[in-house]
């Protein structure tokens, strides 16, 4: 007998995603671990108890003032978890979106002054209040969308001053929002003006001066790269992965994102917690994340906005990676918020199966940010981060498309957005 504070009874179907402590690949990657008419009892917001209904009598006690809550039928699954976003930055760019509706390249775009160093020039002018005010905003819409657990990077600063204040803003986010907010620093997102000429300069900076000022300040779980074609070379990216590594932070990659320059190969050779991106990844870099442990995160929702070709999931499922799926939300590739949309996408556009786009929305997106052992599915131990779904049949997460049909959010056990969509904030304790 468990005793418990929380209980939702009568889950016409409970996802609870539940499986070995390592990201789900071949066989597993579409085990929904899912229980008829299920319950579910937590104490303290950790999950203490899951199973069939009527065992409930024989299993959970409930405290004096435990809320119990019948859901009848509804489908229950894991807080879904966004494991690439990158919500720190000010202005928006739909200028630049209205110029490739009229035919012009991303890249293109970008080496005309367009693209990152755009948002760098109006982030490095706005002020930390400004900058939080607007992350919060994106973080409500992903969390009214049933993101309860997020990675989100900065680098839109790329100056010391702006990627600790964008840092810094976090931090803050989980106070105001109640989710669990994963931070990772992505200085080289793009080389800054000022080093246009010297880019080795700017990595010997991150190198030697942010990095280890970030890890000494507890600042960022991961450090992240944007290894690409005119970006970040694979020697630059391995030198401040490395570096990363020295400081105890974890490494992750944009990698084959408009080119393969074997940058899933050095994910691979580093052993990366995950490659994102992916869109251009030759056989060889396919075939090398498939027989590694780094995950192969998938963003289906960049190549729709940059009209590119989608990333092909169902290779990378056949031969046997760990996929996840993340919105990558920023101002300038893929300004979307919602993760079920990014499921629609996994299922119409990347091959994926409705099941294996659940587990890499939820259980391989936590294993993509470091937080296997606490999130992505209904385990005891785990945190009682859930969602309840308008729906009787778990199929019609992805069927409905651009639409979702979230009743509740909870995050430890507390409800954080009412039917009403409204974002409320589960730990507010500043008025900021
Ligand atoms: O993940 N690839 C690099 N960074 C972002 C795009 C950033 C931007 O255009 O502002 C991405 O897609
Ligand atoms: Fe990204």
């Amino acid at each position: 007998m468990v005793t418990a504070d929380f209980l939702l009874v009568h889950a016409g179907e409970l996802l609870t995603l539940a499986g070995p402590a390592a990201p789900r690949k071949g066989r597993l990657s579409d085990e929904l671990g899912m229980i008829l008419d299920g319950s579910l009892a937590s104490m303290e917001g950790r999950i203490v108890w899951v199973g069939p209904s009527d065992q409930v009598p024989d299993n959970v006690q409930l405290t004096p003032h435990a809320t119990e809550f019948d859901v009848q039928s509804k489908v229950i699954t894991p807080g879904l978890v966004d494991c690439h976003t990158h919500p720190v930055f000010s202005g928006t760019r739909q200028a630049e979106f209205a110029m490739r509706a009229r035919g012009e390249d991303y890249e293109e775009i970008a080496r005309k002054g367009g693209g990152i160093l755009n948002s760098v020039e109006r982030t490095r002018q706005a002020s930390t209040e400004d900058l939080f005010n607007t992350a919060l905003r994106h973080a409500g819409t992903m969390l009214a969308h049933g993101t309860t657990t997020l990675e989100a990077k900065s680098g839109y600063g790329l100056d010391l001053d702006t990627e600790l204040r964008s840092l810094e803003v976090l931090r803050d986010l989980p106070g105001f929002t109640g989710q669990t907010v994963v931070p990772t620093y992505l200085g080289a997102h793009e080389v800054p003006a000022e080093y246009r000429d010297e880019p080795d300069a700017y990595v010997e900076l991150i190198v030697e001066r942010v990095m280890p000022l970030v890890a000494e300040k507890g600042l960022a779980r991961f450090v992240d790269v944007f290894c690409e074609r005119g970006v970040f070379s694979v020697a630059q990216s391995r030198r401040i992965l490395q570096r990363a590594e020295e400081l105890g932070l974890g490494l992750k990659i944009h990698a084959d994102e408009f080119s393969d320059t074997g940058a899933s190969a050095l994910a691979v050779e580093l052993g990366a917690t995950s490659a994102d991106h992916l869109l251009a990844s030759g056989d060889q870099s396919v075939s090398l994340l498939a027989e590694s442990d780094t995950v192969a995160t998938l963003l289906p929702g960049t190549a729709l906005f940059l009209a590119k070709p989608f990333p092909d999931g169902r290779r990378f499922m056949d031969r046997g990676a760990a996929v996840a799926i993340a919105t990558d939300f920023n101002p300038g590739s893929c300004f979307c918020e919602s993760m079920p949309f990014i499921i629609n996408l996994a299922v119409c556009e990347c091959g994926l199966n409705v099941e294996q786009a659940l587990v890499s929305a939820t259980i391989n997106g936590a294993f993509a940010v470091g937080l296997g052992d606490a999130k992505g599915s209904l385990e005891v131990g785990k945190d009682c981060d859930l969602l309840v779904w308008n729906a009787d049949d778990y199929r019609s997460i992805a069927y409905h498309l651009a639409v979702d049909d979230i009743d509740r959010v909870y995050i430890s056990a507390k409800q954080a957005v009412s039917r009403e969509r409204k974002v409320k904030s589960v730990s507010l304790e500043d008025d900021r």
